[in-house]
């Protein structure tokens, strides 16, 4: 997550970029009495960030106004998104601005502007991180200092992948999906992906709905130890695995295209290919980045949805 802050008085503007995550590794291990399931996954942030743009009243000199015009506004640009509530932007606000008054802290009325780039329900976390992003920035705008632990205990409160999103490149993660266990990479060795997202959005209780919860649960070691360096980085590409890619496929079976389109360039250019989340989008891990971008021109074409090269880390 990268913020940037810019002062032109009465305002005090804020930018957050939100990136988007793949999940390399995700098996349930359980079902919980909560409706939830028992996670294990490896997720690890990607050069695709939605813009959000955080505005509020300077303090000190508007502070009868602030009293007065407590509010969280939300704009996006994109059209067939939710501005109210049901947008996880909007609630991640409400959330701070409760916190804030539990507090006896009174917040300013605050915009927040969405500019969307990562698709909505490709398994990409994009409303995971605008809610992370929302969270870390009002944090930062409304000088609530509110440390690590409580942020992630909101971000739990609003999803289960929103606590990875405020902060590590890499994690393992576990229980919901709320118990981060940041994992480093060498920064000179990003992962090059070639990522497609067909316009068919998945529901991720649906996706949930379909899966039958394996009695013998496979293990994350292979690809952690690929992806740490412990073994050799070109068995990452084998190991990757995703427990709901067979439930998402049957519940959409179009998608089959779009994972067969990748899977023709295994070996000859990616390592692997796999779907990411709950779907729908599907990414092959490429061995460099020349070897993405001949993938992304070869598929482009076919009509299969957006087509992107993407790198790991911010
Ligand atoms: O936590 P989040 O709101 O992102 O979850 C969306 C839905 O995905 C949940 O309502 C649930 O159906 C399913 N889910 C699950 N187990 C998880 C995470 C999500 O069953 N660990």
């Amino acid at each position: 997550m990268i913020l940037r802050r810019s002062t032109s008085a009465p305002h005090t503007t804020l930018e957050v970029l939100a990136p988007a995550k793949v999940n390399l590794f995700l098996e349930v291990q359980a079902r919980r009495d909560d409706g939830y399931h028992e996670l294990e996954t490896i997720m690890v942030t990607v050069n695709l960030h939605d813009r959000i743009r955080l505005t509020c009243l300077d303090q000190p000199a508007s502070l009868k106004r602030v009293v007065e015009e407590d509010g969280i506004d939300l704009t996006c640009d994109d059209p067939s998104l939710p501005i109210g509530p049901e947008n996880l932007a909007t609630r991640a606000g409400l959330l701070l601005r409760r916190e804030a008054h539990q507090r006896d802290r009174m917040v300013p009325r605050t915009t927040i502007a969405l500019y969307k780039q990562i698709p909505a329900q490709a398994g990409l976390g994009g409303g995971s991180s605008d809610a992370a992003a929302v969270l870390v920035g009002l944090d930062r705008l409304w000088d609530l200092r509110l440390g690590p632990e409580q942020l992630a205990a909101l971000a739990a409160e609003l999803g289960s992948d929103v606590p990875f999103l405020l902060g590590p490149e890499a994690a393992i993660c576990r229980g919901r999906g709320e118990h981060v266990e940041p994992l480093s990479l060498a920064p000179e060795r990003p992962l090059h992906l070639v990522l497609v997202c067909p316009p068919i959005g998945l529901s991720t209780a649906s996706v949930y709905g379909r899966l039958r919860v394996p009695s013998a649960p496979r293990t994350a070691n292979e690809v952690l130890e690929a992806l740490t360096g412990r073994t050799d980085r070109s068995r990452l590409g084998s190991a990757l695995f995703n427990r709901l890619q067979e439930p998402a496929e049957a519940l959409q079976p179009e998608l089959v295209r779009v994972r067969d389109a990748l899977q023709n360039w295994v070996p000859s250019h990616l390592d692997g290919v796999l779907m990411s989340g709950s779907g729908s989008a599907y990414f092959g891990l490429s061995r460099n980045r020349d070897a993405a971008l001949s993938v992304a021109d070869a598929l482009n074409p076919l009509g299969l949805g957006s087509v992107r090269v993407l790198t790991s880390g911010p």
